[in-house]
């Protein structure tokens, strides 16, 4: 079953403006399910899902000794699907960024983690409260396909394709 999630923070924003009038930094910092929304794609469908550091001094994990000058990798595909981080991993929940100020850290990592974190954080942040604000009011979804079955390869593949009819709404 396709669930519906709801769009009534961004026609809130809507409906506080005039025609035309641009957003502004508030709207953003109000996107708070939004951001949510955006967290969880991310979290199941990581586009940097793995990545490689090198061991800079010998250190045991889990009885495994790991040495000096390996390479390691570091996989958020594995980590977003620990259900003791999230419960019911396999789940689009928004809810489990409800607090993500509460989550372990180094728990979600579709943005890297440490030193080497996303500098472009903030701003794939702005880009995409922007983009989804224009997608959701703008235009109109539908899904055109019944079966929306997928296997992971290791990230969400579907079987057949997810298409979507998209129809500019035209203004009241
Ligand atoms: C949703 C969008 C984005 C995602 C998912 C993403 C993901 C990532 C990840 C996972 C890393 C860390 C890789 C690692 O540690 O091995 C990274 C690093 C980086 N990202 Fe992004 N990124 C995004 C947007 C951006 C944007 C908008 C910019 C620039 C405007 C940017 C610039 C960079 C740079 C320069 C690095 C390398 C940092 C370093 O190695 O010190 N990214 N990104």
């Amino acid at each position: 079953m396709v669930e519906k999630y709801g769009t009534a923070e961004q026609e809130k924003i809507v409906r506080s403006k005039t025609l035309g009038e641009l957003l502004t930094w508030n709207d953003l910092a109000s996107m708070k399910y939004t951001w949510r929304v955006a967290l969880e794609s991310l979290r199941i469908m990581s586009p940097v899902f793995i990545s490689f550091r090198r061991v800079v001094k010998d250190f045991e994990y889990e009885g495994y000794l790991i040495p000096k000058g390996w390479q390691v990798a570091w996989s958020a595909c594995m980590t977003h699907m620990n259900e003791c981080i999230f419960p019911d991993p396999s789940k689009f929940e928004p809810r489990h960024f409800k607090k993500a100020a509460f989550l372990p850290p180094y728990s979600f990592v579709a943005l890297g983690g440490g030193h080497r974190i996303c500098p472009g954080y903030e701003f794939a942040r702005l880009e995409t409260l922007i983009t989804i604000h224009y997608l959701v009011n703008r235009f109109t979804w539908k899904l055109c396909c019944q079966n929306i079955s997928f296997s992971r390869d290791p990230m969400p593949t579907f079987k057949y394709g997810l298409e979507i009819e998209i129809e500019p709404k035209i203004p009241d």
